[in-house]
């Protein structure tokens, strides 16, 4: 079924994934095949799943229990594959996601020991048709450096866990992206801003070329 290409940027808190991707999404806006791309973020990315995101971030009166928290984020991954991701690749577009089941498997898997990892990858292969990413831009960074420059920014549900609930999720991602070797390009996210994107404007343009050219 798959005919486009799906690329994802994952990482801890702060990492900087949404800066990254608005400098790649005003890259790709000078490109002509601009058309040819559709930018999302997770959870969210339609109307419910954004309603969901609110739900899971925000919503403090009554929030999630663990394995309510993990079926909620879930249910927006279903809803969004459905909706937007699955038509998009079916029309050969170049999908390009803020988070994908990586950050489920690193934050209900490891950080919030919901379920073993291997069940949490069950789940999404059943949700997903077994759809993986075709490169995963995964911005590596300690949690106690990251978490310096959130200033004084709002937290919101997540990001109010401790240390040590951020230091599991960086094993989380450690270990995606041992399992899923191939697919994964792990970027020392330290380095600055304008040499990150370089580093992934390179990669990205390298695997967009050689979609192009098998089409
Ligand atoms: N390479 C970098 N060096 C220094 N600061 C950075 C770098 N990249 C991003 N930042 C800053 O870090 C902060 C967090 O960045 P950003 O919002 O892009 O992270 P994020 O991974 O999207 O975070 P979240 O998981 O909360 O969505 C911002 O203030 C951003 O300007
Ligand atoms: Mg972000």
């Amino acid at each position: 079924m798959k005919k486009g290409l799906f690329i994802t940027f994952e990482g801890g808190e702060a990492c900087g994934k949404s800066t990254q991707i608005k400098l790649f999404k005003e890259y790709i806006q000078t490109r002509q095949d601009k058309d040819n791309f559709v930018f999302i973020r997770e959870p969210g990315g339609t109307i419910l799943s954004e309603k969901i995101r609110d739900l899971l971030l925000n919503f403090r009166q009554d929030a999630p229990t663990a394995k309510a928290e993990l079926l909620l984020f879930l249910a927006s991954r279903a809803h969004l594959y459905e909706k937007v991701l699955k038509p998009a690749l079916e029309q050969g577009k170049i999908v390009v996601a803020d988070r994908f089941y990586d950050s489920t498997v690193a934050y209900q898997g490891f950080a919030r020991q919901i379920m073993p990892a291997q069940e949490i990858l069950e789940l999404n292969k059943m949700i997903l048709n077994s759809l993986t990413p075709d490169l995963t831009f995964y911005l590596e960074i300690k949690p106690e450096i990251a978490f310096k420059r959130k200033g004084d920014d709002i937290l919101d549900r997540m990001e109010s866990e401790p240390l040590e609930f951020h230091q599991k999720v960086y094993e989380g991602y450690r270990f995606m992206a041992e399992k899923e070797k191939n697919r994964f390009a792990v970027i020392d996210a330290t380095k600055s801003i304008e040499e990150i994107q370089s580093q992934i404007r390179q990669k990205a343009c390298n695997l967009i070329e050689k979609y192009y050219k098998q089409k």
